[in-house]
């Protein structure tokens, strides 16, 4: 099985992606585009600041602006593209939202799942699913352990719950129509807090602070204390794409749960990342206040041993190469780049990057076998 994001098994490759509005999936898009894939995708519209808007993404794939509440709509879409793959991310994904919004984060986060991964029991040709949840998915004992892949979903806030549940609904998928000798397979994928320049989603820490340092203001920081595994984006969405290939060429011991978190040492308060990203961009200081905040999770960190031992794949970058893709990206945008541009020469640098650090990877898959 190979460690490497090969662009020959994407080109031409029909993909499937819900969330291609949002950050996250707005990378993803750019890179299946790069490696040639035939991409359709589902989402809510793009908020007006978004990196989807910025990189004119609208115009290099097929576009489809829906809800995944709407089982119909959500299938009729996906059975017109008919994809041999399935990436998940569509989701709403803000904790404090889901304080606000719980049933609407519900019902996106665990019945929309159940509508995508429905409609592909129904589509010809597919081969593999992967949908993406959260390291949030597991019950936090706020301890100082990383969470592994065989931990117990929880989640104490809507968000958390939301995809834990989710993986429930992936896990009885997988078991009760996805095994099968001709089903797809199904994998599940928790990224810890990724990061990375292109990122306006509201009440984030890395967009709260760019927002403010463009605006030549000190950052208010909510919670400097909360620890968390801070990756860059184009980290996660790697670990998806190997796994994505990997179901694709039929491994089925890859149709499990999989964690795709930082080195150890990028598990990190949020302080530390407040005080290296003002600095970088030459604004050094930042605020915060006392007033009480909704319960979030303090401590939480991954372990990734399965994913190197199993899948060959480890971080590339370490916190402080993000955090200066971070300000490059901005910087440079904000002087006027073109948004498109900036991402594609940061997504070839990191994919050399990748390849030389993989390449020197000794361990090798326990299902080279398979
Ligand atoms: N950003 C992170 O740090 C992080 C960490 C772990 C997991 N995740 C997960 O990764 C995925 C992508 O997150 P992101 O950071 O890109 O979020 P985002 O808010 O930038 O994007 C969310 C996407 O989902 C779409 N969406 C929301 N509700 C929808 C609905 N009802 N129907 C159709 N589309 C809908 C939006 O239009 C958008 O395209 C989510 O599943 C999220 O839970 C994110």
């Amino acid at each position: 099985m190979e460690a490497v994001v090969n662009d020959n098994a994407w080109r031409g490759r029909r993909v499937f992606l819900t969330g291609h509005t949002g950050f996250k999936g707005s990378w993803l898009a750019l890179w299946l585009l790069e490696m040639g894939a035939e991409l359709t995708g589902y989402s809510l519209p793009a908020e007006d600041i978004s990196l989807f808007r910025q990189a004119g993404l609208a115009g290099r794939m097929t576009h489809i602006e829906g809800d995944i509440r709407d089982m119909a709509a959500t299938e009729a879409a996906i059975q017109a593209a008919r994809p041999e793959v399935v990436f998940h991310l569509a989701a709403q994904p803000l904790v404090r939202l889901s304080y606000e919004q719980p049933v609407e984060t519900f019902a996106t986060n665990v019945q929309g799942t159940v509508h995508v991964l429905d409609a592909c029991r129904r589509v010809q040709g597919l081969k593999a699913i992967v949908a993406v949840t959260s390291d949030k998915c597991y019950e936090n004992r706020e301890w100082v352990w990383p969470y592994r892949e065989s931990d117990p979903m929880g989640g104490y806030d809507p968000y958390s719950s939301s995809k834990g549940a989710a993986e429930l609904v992936i896990s009885a998928y997988r078991r009760s129509y996805f095994s099968g000798a001709d089903a797809p397979l199904v994998a599940s994928v928790r990224a810890g807090n990724v990061i990375g320049g292109g990122d306006w989603a509201p009440d984030r820490l890395i967009p709260d602070i760019v927002r403010s340092l463009l605006a030549d203001e000190a950052p208010f920081i909510r919670s400097p204390d909360s620890v968390r595994p801070w990756q860059h984006v184009l980290e996660a969405l790697g670990g998806y794409l190997l796994i994505a290939q990997a179901l694709m060429d039929g491994h089925t011991p890859i149709a499990t749960g999989w964690n795709f978190g930082p080195a150890a040492e990028d598990t990190r308060p949020v302080r530390w990342i407040a005080d290296r990203l003002t600095e970088r961009w030459g604004k050094p200081g930042w605020r915060t206040g006392t007033e009480a905040q909704p319960h979030e999770a303090r401590l939480l960190s991954l372990d990734c041993a399965k994913a190197r031992a199993e899948l060959g794949w480890r971080p590339t970058l370490n916190l402080g190469n993000t955090l200066d893709l971070i300000v490059s990206w901005h910087k440079d945008v904000a002087g006027g780049a073109d948004a498109a541009a900036v991402s594609a020469a940061q997504l070839a640098d990191y994919r050399t990057r990748m390849r030389a650090n993989l390449a020197n990877l000794e361990s090798r898959s326990l299902f080279d076998a398979c």
